[in-house]
């Protein structure tokens, strides 16, 4: 059973399965990680294999501090630096130039690298005992429910992990945001840290949305979804003859008549909304129902990040 809790015995466990070519998921601040020495392009391909994703998706590195950053990333100018300042460590992942010791297969033969400084207390432990950064995306198979607990991670990956820390359920509940700064300040997946505060370092960022500019690979419109067939709706707008066997996530009120309804956060904070929506994905996507109808979301603050979330997990499959 490689599901263990987060002891320094177990640290160091990890750390020697991550020195010698393993893979370790581990608790991040957003979601878990399915983590391998970012230099070993070996172990970095079982994490594809694993997650049984496809190879132009390229994973993100996480370092440790300034040190291990300077061998991932070629140039750090001044707008990154100034990210850097103000979010890390934390929930912000930066594409930047990288250096000849990334394997391609980290960065799917991109020139560039998305690199984050995690906050939460394991990641950075690990990284600080092995002492090498770790490329580590969601802890998830590709396209499904993001991990928030480490009973997610077994449960959807099971004995091909090496070892997976359980550090309890994650603080934010959401994927990292990511910026790419070249050629000019794009948002290339809405995530933990709201657009607004990014914006408010960077002035207006583009969209990857918009035509002409750079695409996340990989941010394809089906991801995060969850077996159960999904939709947006208004509750409103549903009979009561079309709920009964059928859950639903609300923001601030569950909604009566469903088998099954969540409500995020009945005082109305996004962070609490963003923190549980995986959570009360997995959770109703377990029960077998019909269908699943989540309350649009005010695309505003964390509101963004859940809105994409929603809808990558209601696109047709
Ligand atoms: O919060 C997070 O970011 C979590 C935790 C574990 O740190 N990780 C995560 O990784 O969400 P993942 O693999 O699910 O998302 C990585 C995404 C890719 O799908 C792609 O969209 C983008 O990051 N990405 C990675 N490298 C890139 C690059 N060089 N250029 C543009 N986008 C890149
Ligand atoms: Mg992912």
């Amino acid at each position: 059973m490689p599901i263990v809790p987060v002891t320094p015995q177990t640290l160091n466990r990890a750390a020697e399965l991550l020195r010698t070519g393993g893979v370790v998921a581990f608790p991040t601040e957003t979601v878990y990680g399915l983590g391998a020495s970012a230099f070993d392009a070996r172990a970095v391909a079982r994490i594809f294999e694993i997650k049984r994703r496809p190879a132009f998706d390229p994973l993100i590195v996480h370092v440790l501090d300034d040190a291990m950053l300077q061998r991932v990333a070629a140039r750090v100018d001044e707008r990154a630096r100034a990210l850097m300042a103000r979010f890390w460590p934390g929930p912000l992942t930066l594409v930047l130039p990288k250096t000849p010791s990334v394997p391609e297969i980290v960065t799917a033969g991109l020139q560039t690298v998305a690199v984050r400084m995690p906050a939460h207390a394991v990641a950075r432990a690990l990284l600080e005992r092995i002492g090498l950064p770790l490329a580590a995306p969601s802890a998830n198979p590709f396209g499904s429910l993001s991990p928030t607990r480490a009973e997610h991670v077994y449960r959807a990956l099971g004995e091909s992990v090496d070892l997976v820390l359980d550090g309890g359920r994650t603080e934010h509940g959401l994927e990292s945001t990511i910026v790419a700064l070249e050629p000019r300040p794009t948002l290339l997946r809405p995530g933990a840290v709201p657009l607004e505060e990014i914006e408010e370092a960077t002035g207006p960022l583009q969209r990857s949305t918009d035509a002409a500019t750079p695409l996340a690979p990989g941010q394809l419109p089906t991801h995060y979804a969850p077996h159960t067939p999904l939709r947006t709706v208004a509750f409103e707008a549903v009979p009561q003859a079309q709920r009964a066997g059928c859950g639903a996530i609300g923001f601030r009120a569950a909604p009566g008549g469903y088998a099954r309804a969540v409500a995020l956060s009945p005082a109305g904070d996004l962070r609490e909304a963003a923190a549980g929506l995986f959570e009360a994905l997995h959770e109703l996507d377990a029960l077998g129902l019909e269908r699943i109808d989540a309350e649009p979301f005010p695309e505003q603050g964390l509101g963004l990040a859940i809105a994409d979330r929603l809808r990558r997990a209601a696109a047709p499959g």
